[in-house]
């Protein structure tokens, strides 16, 4: 039954779902994004995120990095590096990039302990990735939390993430990789994508889609970092969840088949080239 809900995602179905900005709009109307990962040595992850967010909309992007300190980000200064907590301030939050994952149960990070319980009990928009997804998976806690949320969570699996989320294996999530995706959104009221070629999105009701764009440039690291944040800025902008998620997914994919039109990839293109290309393409949209 679940094959009946299935649709193609490209570019044709998401025409006008962002509205033109009016003549009057201020960086309040596009709200603030907080981005919340980046401990020592994967700070990268957390700022391209917010990179991601800044190019492609959000009105102001805060930045709290769970161990490294950082005044600013010299090659995005707009970036406004603040305390985790102040971070939480903003209007819709992204979590997990780079955040790192502990070994064990009983080493914890703060991250893990406190503020992602936080974050899933907060009512705004909230995406997930990467780390904050490992540590739900091993958190049974969380997920009932997750299921308590009136505003359904954005969760962005990759297949391994996917798998441990679901306690199967990658083979299992890439032989159904479309069940996975419902199956994912089902058991964690969330609007899901299980990324990689071909990426799935899923919505709390089992409905789901195809992503038609994207190519094998993305295989390289900090384009999920990159996803996350372009999610976050379109939730800043207004769209719902759902929206949000399928407009990111398929605008990142774009931006990337614009860079390769372009000669900067498949090989050697960066999530930076992405987050560049996905702001010409959206503002082409
Ligand atoms: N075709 C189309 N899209 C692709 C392809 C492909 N062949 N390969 C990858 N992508 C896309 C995915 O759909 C996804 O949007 O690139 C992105 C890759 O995201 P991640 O797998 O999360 O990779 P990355 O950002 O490098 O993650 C960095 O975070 O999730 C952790 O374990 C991960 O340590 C790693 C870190
Ligand atoms: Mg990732």
């Amino acid at each position: 039954a679940e094959t009946l809900h299935g649709t193609l995602l490209s570019p044709d179905a998401l025409r006008g779902w962002l509205a033109p900005r009016s003549r009057n709009s201020h960086k309040g109307s596009f709200r603030t994004l907080g981005v919340v990962g980046g401990t020592r040595g994967m700070a990268g992850a957390a700022l391209i995120a917010a990179r991601a967010g800044l190019f492609a909309g959000a009105g102001k992007v805060y930045v709290g990095l769970l161990a490294e300190t950082l005044a600013y980000d010299p090659g995005a200064p707009e970036l406004m590096l603040r305390s985790v907590d102040d971070t939480l301030e903003a209007d819709v939050i992204v979590a997990g990039p780079g955040a790192g994952l502990s070994p064990s149960a009983t080493s914890r990070s703060t991250f893990e302990r406190s503020t992602l319980p936080t974050i899933i009990e907060m009512e705004k928009p909230i995406v997930l990735d990467a780390d904050a997804l490992n540590a739900i998976a091993v958190q049974d806690a969380l997920q009932a939390s997750l299921q308590a949320r009136t505003l359904p969570a954005i969760l962005t699996p990759h297949p391994g993430e996917a798998a441990r989320l679901l306690r199967s294996t990658i083979a299992e999530v890439q032989r159904d990789r479309i069940g996975a995706a419902v199956a994912l959104a089902k058991k964690y009221n969330a609007h899901v994508v299980v990324k990689g070629a071909g990426s799935v999105c899923a919505t709390p009701h089992g409905e789901w889609s195809i992503n038609a764009t994207g190519n094998p440039g993305l295989a390289s690291g900090g384009t999920g970092d990159a996803l996350a944040g372009l999610i976050g800025a379109m939730l800043c902008q207004g769209l719902a969840p759902g929206r949000a998620l399928a407009y990111a997914v398929c605008l990142h994919g774009a931006a990337a088949d614009a860079c390769v039109a372009q000669g900067t990839g498949p090989t050697g293109l960066t999530a930076t080239d992405v987050i560049l290309a996905a702001r010409r393409v959206l503002n082409d949209w």
